[in-house]
């Protein structure tokens, strides 16, 4: 077992994917050409505001963001990493969307009251 492996055990992880090197494949595996494609089947359009549940490092949503905009994006995710990551790529990428620490089972929590359409895209 390597040292990343190790400290991950220790630190308990409840998301089953977890790993060191979860963000940079969540990165690799995210095709913004086929996202947005994927994306604008479901409806998504300029002006928009829409949630992306899950959003790990924000790969799917930075796309979101682009097509939304001057609409509002929001990213939720439990990772305090990998919202990190996601701000920090957003920036870089010149994307303006929100991301926000919280658990799918309690959304409302983190978000306070919304109302929802919800369309299962990826994982
Ligand atoms: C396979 S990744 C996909 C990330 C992103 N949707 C993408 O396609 O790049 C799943 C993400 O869901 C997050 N996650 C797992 N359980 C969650 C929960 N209960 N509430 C919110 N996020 C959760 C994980 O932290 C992880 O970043």
């Amino acid at each position: 077992m390597v040292d990343d492996e190790r400290h991950l055990e220790a630190t308990v992880p409840s998301y089953i994917m977890e790993s060191a090197r979860e963000g940079a494949r969540l990165e690799a595996k995210t095709d913004p050409a086929v996202s947005e494609q994927q994306l604008r089947q479901t409806g998504l359009q300029r002006g928009m505001r829409a949630l992306d549940v899950g959003c790990g490092t924000g790969a799917v949503t930075r796309t979101m963001a682009k097509i939304a905009a001057p609409g509002r994006v929001v990213g939720v995710d439990t990772s305090t990493s990998r919202l990190a990551q996601a701000r920090e790529l957003a920036a870089a990428d010149g994307v303006e969307a929100e991301f926000m620490e919280g658990d799918a089972c309690c959304l409302s929590a983190a978000l306070g009251q919304l109302r929802l359409r919800v369309v299962p895209v990826s994982l």
